[in-house]
């Protein structure tokens, strides 16, 4: 999030730090300075007009009111806020002007959510969407920093000849595919898929879309892959939705197979927009796209999207001290 602020050259006049006490005393880089990180307590929002949370849902829940009460607009990276009915759900490419009903909170969305709905909109305001299936290929960096650190040695481990070791995931991530990790919910998903499913549905407007998703996690370290399977209301060819995609906000299209051409993870790590290839006719059904995402989940999954809503926030008015 520093990182972002400081690329966008976002308007702050302070920048405070904050993280467990575990980190007091430690610096974190930002725009060319380093910045002390201070300890998060009830005090720590006085004369904060924005503040981004990116921490766990109880340290959301706990301190998103006391920074509010303190006169921020909170935009907050967890799902604990995300399904409330007062607080908007924000992709700015899509339901923008869901900020300005805010009441101090504003979530960010989950990190394949933000992707798809980018893809999704587009296509819903041409043809509407009846159906969607997605499948995700998600990066270890989506579980926090602890994965990524247990991917790399867990990789350097095989390479070395020596017994991986697994504590921060239920399995081993390298040289792997794990089609869980996340808390089990109802009927056989779990907490991921659920998320994607609601989140979707409320950002879009669409609380009846027929969505269904499967999560998997991947061993890469950054940048979140999904499959998509959409059945569309009216027909659209793959031409009519590269075009589509290709014109609508925060989209590259890369779709050329036969030069190779498609995006990955690997390609798409420290890129800000959407990627998107692979779009084909879906022949098993009459009025059907298949077609394949890759995007950022730590930037436009997460960082780069929260500093989008602040940006916003400042522009539609409804940063209290701005
Ligand atoms: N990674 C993604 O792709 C992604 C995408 C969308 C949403 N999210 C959500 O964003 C949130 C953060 O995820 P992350 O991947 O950045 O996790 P992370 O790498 O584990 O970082 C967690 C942060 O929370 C801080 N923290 C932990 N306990 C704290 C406490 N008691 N008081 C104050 N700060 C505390 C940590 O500080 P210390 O270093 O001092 O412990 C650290 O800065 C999560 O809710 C996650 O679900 C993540």
């Amino acid at each position: 999030m520093l990182k972002v602020l400081a690329q966008r050259g976002f308007p702050t006049e302070r920048v405070i730090a904050l993280a467990s006490e575990r980190s007091k005393g430690m610096t974190v880089a930002y725009n060319g300075s380093h910045l002390p990180i201070e300890a998060l307590h009830e005090d720590s929002f006085k004369g904060i007009d924005i503040a981004l949370f990116a921490a766990s849902s109880d340290i959301a829940l706990m301190y998103a009111p006391i920074a509010v009460e303190g006169g921020a607009i909170v935009i907050d990276n967890s799902s604990a806020w995300r399904m409330k009915a007062n607080v908007p759900l924000v992709v700015p490419e899509v339901n923008r002007d869901d900020i300005a009903s805010n009441e101090g909170i504003v979530a960010n969305p989950n990190c394949c959510a933000i992707p798809l709905t980018v893809v999704l909109n587009p296509l819903h305001k041409k043809v509407g969407l009846e159906r969607v299936l997605v499948s995700t290929y998600q990066s270890a960096s989506g579980a926090g920093k602890a994965l990524v650190d247990e991917l790399d040695e867990q990789t350097r481990a095989i390479a070395a000849g020596t017994e991986p070791q697994t504590s921060v995931y239920p399995r081993q991530l390298a040289y792997n595919v794990v089609p869980g990790g996340w808390r089990p919910e109802a009927d056989g998903y779990n907490e991921e898929e659920v998320k994607i499913v609601n989140e979707t549905r409320k950002i879009m407007h669409l609380p009846d879309l027929r969505i269904t998703a499967t999560c998997v996690r991947v061993p890469v370290p950054v940048g979140h892959g999904e499959s998509v399977f959409i059945e569309t209301f009216d027909a659209i060819t793959a031409d009519e939705a590269r075009a589509v995609l290709g014109s609508a906000p925060g989209i590259i299209v890369e779709d050329d197979p036969h030069a190779k051409l498609y995006p990955t993870p690997h390609d798409v790590a420290g890129k800000d927009e959407v990627y998107v290839g692979r779009v084909r006719r879906d022949a098993s059904t009459a009025r059907g796209l298949a077609l394949w995402i890759v995007s950022d989940n730590v930037r436009k999954g997460a960082a780069l999207n929260a500093v989008q809503i602040a940006e916003e926030a400042i522009e539609m008015g409804v940063v209290s001290r701005t």
